[in-house]
């Protein structure tokens, strides 16, 4: 099966062609346009101008990864596309071409939730994970704690209460002078920095839900910038520690629910995903707790048409493309 995902949810227009023979899902052709460097001038994402990138970019772009893949129009099975959640401009231009290519070309329409789509960036090229397994979506819009038992069947463990943590990197970012996204060049920071010159307070630690929250350690960010003239050493430890306090603050959570639930399996997903201290701090306590880790390649884990077609996979299609509507409320907690 020949599927093409398309993804608009956030400011990036991204298709993607993939294939699935028996258990084995491969990318044929994976396209990602983005307009992060406009929105970097402004500091974060204006919704409208992203709406207007991707209405010139999304033509363009779908023929881009037709061409790549070598296939015909007649060789695809399916259309999958994220209808939310995310801002409404953005996911009306996927969600609106993808309607009209479905009627067009006649293929059947695969309407995939972004935040489970970020999931199925787990099983491009890889043996299919198994059920049950412990999910932690860390993006900029969500940080959410799932027990997924099959395909579209999980229980809802917990969320972020306010900021998601992709979104404390942005804040924490602009708040130190970095452009947006903020989580790569915190990252990039942190890397020269030491996180123990700068003591920031873990959120919810200790808690007994599998809740996050992360608005107070940006004002706890905003406090010390405040309060005293950071130079270019203290930033570095500074966004140490910010890294440092987020990476433990998931952590805490993660091990707590596989205690909890007794499960073997952890899979990661999500901007934030693509972490590289989050992600060999969760091999080190993967191993301990003798679970398998699931983690995408870091440009799989950021938004991308891939996960979306993955997802189509294991979702059933609608039988009438021109009831499908765009959902920017979608969560993981109603439907
Ligand atoms: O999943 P994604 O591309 O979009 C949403 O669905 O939100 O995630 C974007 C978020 C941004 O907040 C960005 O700063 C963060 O992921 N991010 C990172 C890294 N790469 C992207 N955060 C920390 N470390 C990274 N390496
Ligand atoms: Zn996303």
């Amino acid at each position: 099966m020949i599927i093409l995902g398309i993804e608009t949810s956030c400011d990036e227009t991204a298709t993607a062609i993939l294939q699935k023979d028996k258990d084995r899902i491969i990318i044929l052709s994976n396209v990602v346009a983005s307009s992060a460097s406009l929105q970097a001038k402004y500091g974060g994402i204006i919704p409208e101008q992203a709406a207007r990138e991707q209405i010139k970019a999304i033509i363009p772009v779908i023929e881009k990864t037709i061409e790549n893949s070598k296939l015909k129009i007649e060789n695809l099975d399916a259309i999958a596309v994220t209808f939310g959640p995310g801002l409404i401009g953005s996911l009306l231009v996927g969600v609106e071409t993808a309607k009209t290519l479905a009627k067009i070309w006649n293929k059947p329409l695969i309407p995939v939730n972004h935040l489970l789509g970020h999931f199925y960036a787990n099983w491009i090229d890889v043996a299919p994970p198994k059920f049950p397994y412990l999910g932690l979506l860390v993006s900029g819009g969500h940080t959410d704690l799932v027990l997924f038992t099959d395909h579209g069947k999980y229980k809802y463990l917990g969320g972020t209460r306010d900021d998601a943590a992709g979104e404390c990197f942005d804040k924490c970012a602009r708040l130190l002078g970095l452009p947006y996204p903020g989580g790569p060049e915190i990252s990039k920071l942190a890397a020269k920095g030491d996180h123990s010159k700068f003591k920031l307070p873990i959120p919810m630690t200790g808690s007994k839900d599998f809740d996050f929250s992360y608005s107070g350690l940006k004002t706890a960010v905003a406090n010390m910038i405040n309060y005293k003239r950071l130079t270019i050493n203290d930033k570095q430890d500074l966004a140490a520690s910010i890294e440092e306090t987020i990476v433990i603050s998931l952590i805490e959570k993660i091990i707590k629910a596989v205690k909890k639930y007794n499960i073997d399996q952890i899979m990661i997903a999500g901007g934030v995903a693509a972490n590289q201290k989050l992600v060999s701090r969760l091999k080190t306590i993967s191993h301990k707790l003798k679970t398998i880790l699931h983690v995408p390649p870091p440009n799989l884990c950021t938004d991308n048409g891939a996960m979306i077609a993955s997802a189509g996979f294991f979702t059933n299609p609608i039988q009438n493309p021109f009831i499908l509507q765009a959902d920017p409320n979608l969560s993981l907690t109603n439907d």
